[in-house]
């Protein structure tokens, strides 16, 4: 396949960036999309040009550290990691825009790299458990009826990968923050911080700067673990029952 991408290039924080447009040849539809722009740096690096810089790690999709938004969307056409996106989804001949996570909370790094330390600290302030841990208990020690533990698993898949802010007009990260208050809420084991953890996370979340929900479910539909929008109403049932509780 030949192809024409469009790459957004930016030297770091402070400086503006901009689309710079690079043609590749010789891509193999059995090629990830990470794997294709690792050919372009290739060509870049022994043209003597700066590689474009972007996130990846397991390329297994249960990392979340790549993320993209291709012709627009949150890890491209498919509902998939961007490392687990293959070039099959696309033409011989087809232009290509690459850009980074666009959202205030996520402030470009270089190139295609964006910081995501905001979702660590929303973390950081609730996404724990305090009851001691220790070696791993007997199965059955507690019990969890087999519903809870699968909304808990459901809610766990999450890999935080900032799709779902991404692809928010709004930038909210409430699907992201729903997930982990979720899977955590759900559990005896966060019992313990079930209020302080709604509060706090929310609390952190908004101060982060990321926006509010107004139900468009964009992120839901971007989400390559199929974290279900519903989750961002039962935060806040969770959120009204805390709030009400603290008094
Ligand atoms: S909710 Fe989905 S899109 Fe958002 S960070 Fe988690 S896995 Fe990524
Ligand atoms: S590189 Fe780990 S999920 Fe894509």
């Amino acid at each position: 396949m030949k192809l024409t991408l469009r790459v957004w290039r930016q030297r770091n924080p402070d400086s503006p960036g901009a689309m710079a447009t690079y043609e590749v040849d010789g891509i193999s539809q059995d090629m990830s999309f990470l794997e294709m722009l690792d050919t372009l740096n290739e060509e870049l690096i022994l043209g003597g040009d700066e590689p474009v810089a972007f996130d990846h790690d397991c390329r297994e999709g249960i990392c979340g550290a790549c993320s993209l938004v291709i012709n627009g969307d949150a890890h491209g056409p498919e509902r998939t990691t961007t490392c687990q996106l293959h070039m099959r989804s696309f033409q011989d001949g087809d232009t290509i825009d690459v850009e980074p996570w666009r959202a205030a909370a996520f402030p470009v790094v270089k190139d295609l790299v964006v910081d995501r330390s905001a979702f660590d600290r929303v973390i950081q302030s609730g996404g724990y458990i305090t009851a001691p841990t220790g070696a791993a208990p007997e199965a059955h020690a507690t019990a969890v009826p087999k519903p809870v533990a699968d909304t808990a698993f459901e809610h766990a898949e999450c890999i935080g990968c900032g799709a779902c802010v991404a692809a928010c007009p709004n930038g909210s990260a409430m699907l992201f923050t729903a997930a982990k208050v979720v899977h955590l809420n759900s559990l005896p084991q966060g019992a313990p911080e079930r209020e302080s953890r709604v509060l706090e996370m929310v609390g952190q979340m908004d101060a982060e700067g990321f926006g509010g929900c107004t139900n468009t479910g964009a992120c839901a539909t971007a989400c390559p673990k199929g974290i279900p929008l519903f989750s961002i109403a039962k935060m806040n049932r969770e959120f009204v029952r805390a709030a009400r509780k603290r008094g």
